[in-house]
């Protein structure tokens, strides 16, 4: 039988037929205050053998009052949700290097290029884990931007198409001298922030500048763990992030550690460069800054941060709503060049989604 908690409107609303979703774009061609008030169903048919939906069981729905007639597969009857692909739900969360099982997801530029099935797996891994590494990646100014486009978009900002991590003479940003950078996620002044990051080196010869990436989101489970009150001040309060330069005036307000409306992890902002000053009632600014100084002891944990250098043609893909990312100081006179450019997770997802269908049904 059709499970009787079924409810009506979210039957009715996800009928198939041609007058409901228009057959080519499967776009749906009603408002739901098109739908009768009174919707209910009126009669009810098992569909098998001949009148089955496209070759499988199901069944058929004749709506009261208005007569409607829809089709439903048992089989979509079934099928359970999936979990929003950018929650920690759809994650596996790495609390240390140690925990990341099966080593580093890298490959080189060639298999990625060459093969579906190994630029798949990259980009699952960034989905899942939070990065990839390519290696081998052609040493040509510009390339991070290849690098995303072959599965997605660049995002143009401010710093650029792209930006180059070198020393400059007169740096509007720490990032481009030769100090060592903390764990941080980029631009968190910028709403939308820019969901991934790509960084391409080319040039690595300094002593130091060694890179580290640290899952934040492994870290903001683990304060809710030990520190329910911490992580609520986080997730509850807004924070004023700001970047300031001659030609630019951003800012935003928002949380530490985002979670959707079920309150699952979303997004995670720390850059203790970029935090501007809480304007707030004292109890509350206490509260941020006790859930701050928690939240930035996990995060700053050696033991969190997994290590390793770039070499030239290494290209680090990265979820920069999720992991920070840091590098060590190096000599001042040394030579280190990357470049970077950002970019977005729902381009890359969609890529997965394509690849996956590919994968499910081969030419
Ligand atoms: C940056 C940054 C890291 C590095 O440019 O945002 O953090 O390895 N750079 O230089
Ligand atoms: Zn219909
Ligand atoms: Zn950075």
């Amino acid at each position: 039988m059709l499970p009787t908690d079924v409810p009506a409107l979210w039957l009715r609303d996800n009928c198939t037929c041609a007058d409901c979703r228009d057959p080519l774009t499967d776009q749906k061609l009603f408002q739901i205050t098109d739908l009768p008030e009174q919707l209910a169903v009126g009669t009810l048919r098992a569909l098998d053998g001949g009148d089955a939906v496209d070759g499988a069981e199901g069944w058929e729905v004749v709506w009261a009052p208005d007569g409607h007639v829809s089709r439903y597969p048992a089989h979509w009857l079934q099928q359970t949700g999936e979990p929003d692909p950018r929650t920690e739900d759809a994650k596996d969360l790495w609390g240390s290097a140690a925990t990341l099982a099966d080593g580093l997801p890298e490959t080189t530029w060639s298999a990625y290029l060459a093969d579906d099935a190994e630029r798949l797996r990259m980009l699952e891994a960034v989905a899942r884990l939070g990065f990839c590494l390519l290696r081998d990646v052609p040493l040509r100014d510009g390339q991070a931007q290849q690098v995303a486009r072959t599965f997605g978009f660049v995002r143009e900002t401010n710093y650029g198409t792209q930006f180059e991590v070198r020393v400059e003479e007169r740096p509007n940003n720490l990032a481009f001298t030769n100090v060592a950078i903390t764990p941080h996620t980029d631009n968190p002044y910028r709403d939308p922030v820019p969901t991934l990051q790509l960084l391409h080196c080319l040039v690595n010869d300094a002593e130091g500048g060694d890179s580290g990436l640290v899952d934040g989101f492994a870290a903001a489970a683990a304060l809710r763990e030990s520190d329910v009150g911490a992580f609520a001040a986080l997730t509850g309060t807004p924070v004023p992030f700001a970047f300031r330069d001659d030609v630019t005036e951003l800012s935003t307000h928002r949380p530490l550690i985002g979670t959707d409306p079920m309150g699952r992890i979303r997004e995670v902002r720390f850059n203790n460069r970029s935090l501007g000053t809480l304007r707030l009632p004292a109890e509350q600014t206490e509260a941020f800054y006790a859930g701050y100084r928690a939240f930035a002891r996990l995060l700053l944990d050696p033991e969190r941060q997994l290590d390793f250098k770039l070499g030239p043609g290494d290209c680090l893909v990265f979820d920069n709503t999720r992991l920070l990312h840091a590098r060590t100081a190096f000599a001042r006179g040394g030579a280190r060049h990357l470049q970077g450019c950002y970019a977005d997770l729902d381009g890359l997802l969609s890529t997965v989604g394509v690849l996956r269908r590919r994968e499910a049904q081969p030419c």
